[in-house]
């Protein structure tokens, strides 16, 4: 490749990066979030930054999110990455396996404030 060739190139490359930076929504073409088991949403979509959010957060373990249970046991070394939360969670408690909404904060605030670090105040998850 000559010179030239090569400045265009990482030019069309720069332009391509911003377009895409600029055309992002505020939550993100990462959000992986699956809402459609709720219908309607009351709220907007929480921000979760999928990989962003996991390296920053230090989680490697997949199963701390994506966990599979047998007989009401958790079970190591296996995880459930490709289900969605809904897949198994319905809107409704079932038995020990909670709703949902309840998962997900279940989840995502139980470890926050566990941690004392993330977000624990609805309207920094949850923002317009
Ligand atoms: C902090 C919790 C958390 C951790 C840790 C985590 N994930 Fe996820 N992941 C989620 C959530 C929440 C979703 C969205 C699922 C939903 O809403 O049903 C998701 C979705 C996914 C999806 C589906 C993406 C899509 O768009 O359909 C894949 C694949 C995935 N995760 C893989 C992984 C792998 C691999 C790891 C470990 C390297 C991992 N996740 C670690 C929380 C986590
Ligand atoms: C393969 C089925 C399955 C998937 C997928 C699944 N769960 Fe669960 N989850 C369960 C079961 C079963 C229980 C009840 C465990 C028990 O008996 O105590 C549970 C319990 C929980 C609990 C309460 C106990 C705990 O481990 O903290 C939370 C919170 C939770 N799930 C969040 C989530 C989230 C968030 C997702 C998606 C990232 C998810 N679950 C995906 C089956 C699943
Ligand atoms: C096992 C622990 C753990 C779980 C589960 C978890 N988080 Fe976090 N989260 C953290 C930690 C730790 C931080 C602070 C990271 C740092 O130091 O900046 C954080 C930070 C955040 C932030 C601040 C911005 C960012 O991306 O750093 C948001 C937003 C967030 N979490 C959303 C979520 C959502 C939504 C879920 C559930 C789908 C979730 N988190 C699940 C540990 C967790
Ligand atoms: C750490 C982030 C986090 C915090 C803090 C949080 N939520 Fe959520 N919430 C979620 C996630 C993730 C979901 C599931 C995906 C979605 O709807 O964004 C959810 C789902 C919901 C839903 C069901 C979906 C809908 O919009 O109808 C409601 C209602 C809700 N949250 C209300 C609240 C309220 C009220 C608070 C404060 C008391 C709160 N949340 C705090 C992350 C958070």
């Amino acid at each position: 490749m000559t010179r030239r060739h090569h400045a265009l190139w990482l030019g069309a490359l720069l332009g391509g990066m911003v377009l895409a930076l600029c055309s992002a929504p505020a939550w993100s073409e990462d959000t992986v979030l699956k809402t459609e088991a709720f219908g309607t949403l009351r709220r907007p979509v929480a921000i979760f930054d999928h990989d962003t959010h996991n390296e920053k957060a230090g989680l490697d373990d997949c199963a701390i999110c994506h966990h599979v249970y047998q007989d009401g046991k958790l079970v190591k070394d296996s995880s459930s990455e490709d289900q969605a939360c809904s897949d198994c969670h319905a809107l409704k408690r079932q038995g020990r396996q909670p709703g949902l909404r309840e998962a997900y904060h279940g989840a995502c605030v139980g470890c926050h404030k566990s941690k004392g670090k993330g977000p624990v105040a609805c309207g920094q998850c949850h923002q317009r």
